[in-house]
């Protein structure tokens, strides 16, 4: 590691020496806080139940890397305590679900076979509390867990409380990995970092710059599909009403007009040559069908549409 905020078990950050900002001192993640209702007019989720804040207007407009990386963390650490309280019990502190349909690593087998995962040095990207990496340090793997948010990684130190173990946390941006070249064997991230980010091609060369030769790179997004459907997990979620192929940010703005949280849409096809010009080459490309046993909704993911659509993408990738 050569930068970047290390998170103590008080959870408070030891140093700093990245480019990003601390957020406000938090008090002790209270994971009762209610959730709020999800409004007209939110179309667009970022994988959390994603309600527009009270005093927030959704747009659509451009916006760049520092913008959208501000809004993020912000938004992230406001909402971190209710995404933990209403989707931690589904995640299991120390399991690897890829995505709201609950496909699981322990199934999947998605990052290797389950004996190969034994001593490689892990990078979760937009971990959040963790779940994944615990799950990986149970296999006998070196996991680093990397969030922009501190209050996400506050949930982390929490749960590592409750377990007296203890993953590694880093606060830092995607776009600029605090590690030394060639640091890691392996990278993951379900739902991390790469819907929120302006220039997914800058995470990706960061990625394969972190990874050694011929190191595996798997995430999971949004299945690019969705963007052109309401965020609504009933049937008015089932007709499209937005161009696929409009790749304007989705932006929520404070009555001053600046963002409060950004979500960025690529096709799948831009995926592909955003990996391809990163150096990454693709292996698989997972799209989880929902399971009969999984009755939940999680914002607009929900039975009734996964029946019918796809919810999620998985790219499987490997560094040259
Ligand atoms: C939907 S949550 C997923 C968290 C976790 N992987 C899970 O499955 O619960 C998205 C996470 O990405 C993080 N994130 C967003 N933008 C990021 C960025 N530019 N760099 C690193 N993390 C980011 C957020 O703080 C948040 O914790």
């Amino acid at each position: 590691m050569t930068t970047g905020t290390m998170i103590q078990d008080n959870g408070t950050p030891e140093s700093r020496t990245s480019a990003t900002t601390p957020p406000p001192a938090g008090t002790a993640p209270s994971p009762g806080a209610a959730a709020a209702p999800l409004p007209a007019g939110a179309h667009l989720s970022a994988g959390a139940a994603h309600a527009v804040d009270e005093e927030s207007e959704a747009a659509r407009r451009d916006a760049g890397d520092t913008e959208s990386t501000r809004a993020n963390r912000g938004w992230w650490d406001r909402n971190a305590d209710e995404y933990q309280n209403e989707h931690g019990t589904f995640l299991g502190d120390d399991r690897f679900v890829w995505c709201p349909e609950g496909l699981d690593e322990m199934e999947a087998g998605l990052l290797g076979p389950l004996e190969s995962l034994r001593g490689l040095d892990v990078l979760e990207i937009g971990a959040g509390a963790a779940q994944c990496s615990r799950w990986l340090a149970a296999q006998g793997a070196r996991p680093v867990a990397l969030d922009l948010s501190h209050r996400q990684l506050q949930h982390g130190r929490r749960i590592d409380g409750e377990r007296s173990a203890s993953v590694a946390l880093v606060q830092a941006d995607a776009g600029v990995l605090p590690f030394a070249d060639g640091s890691f064997d392996l990278a993951c991230s379900a739902y991390g970092a790469v819907p929120f980010v302006a220039d997914p091609v800058k995470v990706f060369r960061e990625v394969r710059r972190v990874l050694r030769p011929g190191a595996r790179w798997v995430f999971s997004v949004t299945h690019p599909v969705r963007w052109a459907f309401p965020d609504e997990p009933g049937p008015e979620g089932l007709t499209a009403t937005m161009p696929y192929f409009d790749r304007t940010p989705y932006v929520e703005e404070d009555e001053r007009g600046r963002a409060v949280y950004v979500e960025h849409h690529r096709t799948l096809g831009d995926r592909v040559r955003d990996l391809t010009a990163a150096g990454f080459r693709l292996v698989d490309l997972v799209e989880p069908e929902w399971p009969a046993w999984n009755t939940q909704e999680w914002g607009g993911w929900s039975p009734l549409r996964g029946a019918l659509l796809p919810g999620t993408a998985i790219f499987v990738c490997e560094r040259d």
